[in-house]
């Protein structure tokens, strides 16, 4: 099969990349590279420069590569962001994603594995969020990320697209320094910015109703996410017609604090954190129910959060050298 991955050259989508050719599938990177980078798109897979609002593009590379299958990353995901520009984030996630379907129908692409997001659940209250948690997206991030599961479904349900819509709880890691994440807008790389400037790391608000006061995530290593894509991709070609839902994680609750403790012990350093006040929006915690996943797919996460630090970290000193001696 020859997968096109939308977003590509970003941070998950490049280890999506290097999953699916280790597995032996072809792949081509569709992506805009607006934030991707184009150094993470391995030698020998190509690249396409583009948007996904660019239907003609979307189009022709579906065509010109002779595509078989289509794994779609490509979208914003600053939760914050998005309360900012809603509107852009509707029109990047949603009108992006119907101007694929509508390239990948007439097209006659028989898959579509969609990137996902535990933002769907908004604030769950439940101790395992399965996917039969309702539903109540808390930003408009998420609500695109649910209003692009129904979309998927609902074009699967038209026209016979077999589909997967990934729902991803807390990525993080790298394969390796040169894929690490850029970004500085999740809990390690905060930490990790905190320490570089020898200041303490910060716990947003610690009077929740947790063991430990913080709140609680299900962290998951990106390779192991990525080979999630592979066996969905694998599912969908074994048995068309398909409309899998599925939740990414690892079924582990890992608290702020204890989070904050363990890159202080991997890095070497000592910088107790500051608790301030709540962010908000954030639920006290989300951990993942992974059963669904393992049953339909038979995948199962590998990397514990020790590999998430230090590969993280890898990547971080490789960015920013002058973490290496802080
Ligand atoms: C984790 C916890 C913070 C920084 C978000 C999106 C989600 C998905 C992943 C995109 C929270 C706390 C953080 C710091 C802290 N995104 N924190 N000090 O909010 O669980 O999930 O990213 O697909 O949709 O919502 O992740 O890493 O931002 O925060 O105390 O300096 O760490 O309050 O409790 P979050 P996060």
């Amino acid at each position: 099969m020859t997968w096109l991955i939308t977003g590509g050259a970003g941070y998950i989508g490049a280890h999506v990349v290097r999953a699916m050719t280790a597995a032996g599938e072809s792949a081509v990177v569709y992506d805009d590279l607006s934030t991707g980078v184009a150094e993470r798109v391995p030698d020998g897979v190509p690249l396409v420069v583009g948007s996904v609002l660019d239907g003609e593009r979307v189009a022709r590379a579906l065509t010109d590569h002779a595509v078989t299958g289509v794994v779609h990353l490509a979208a914003k995901k600053q939760v914050g962001e998005s309360v900012e520009l809603p509107l852009h984030y509707y029109r990047e996630n949603v009108e992006g994603l119907r101007v694929l379907l509508t390239a990948v129908t007439r097209a006659g692409v028989p898959s579509f594995v969609f990137s996902s997001s535990a933002a769907v659940y908004g604030m769950p209250d439940v101790d395992l969020v399965t996917e039969d948690t309702p539903c109540v997206p808390m930003s408009p991030y998420g609500e695109t990320k649910l209003a692009g599961e129904w979309l998927v479904r609902a074009t699967g349900r038209a026209t016979g697209l077999s589909t997967a819509a990934l729902r991803y709880f807390n990525v993080a890691g790298a394969a390796g320094p040169r894929m690490a994440d850029t970004g500085v807008f999740n809990l390690i790389p905060m930490v990790f910015e905190k320490l570089t400037q020898g200041a303490a790391p910060r716990v947003f608000g610690d009077d929740y109703d947790t063991p430990d006061g913080t709140c609680v995530r299900d962290y998951i290593h990106v390779v192991d996410l990525a080979e999630a894509h592979v066996a969905a991709a694998r599912a969908l070609e074994a048995s068309p017609g398909r409309a899998l839902t599925l939740n990414i994680g690892r079924g582990e609750g890992v608290s702020v604090r204890e989070m904050i403790d363990r890159i202080n012990a991997l890095t070497g350093r000592d910088l107790p954190p500051t608790v301030g006040p709540r962010r908000p929006g954030d639920p006290a915690r989300v951990v993942a129910s992974s059963d669904r996943a393992a049953a339909e797919l038979g995948w199962k996460a590998k990397y514990g959060v020790q590999d998430m630090i230090v590969s993280a970290w890898e990547g971080w000193v490789a960015l920013h050298p002058e973490a290496a001696n802080a």
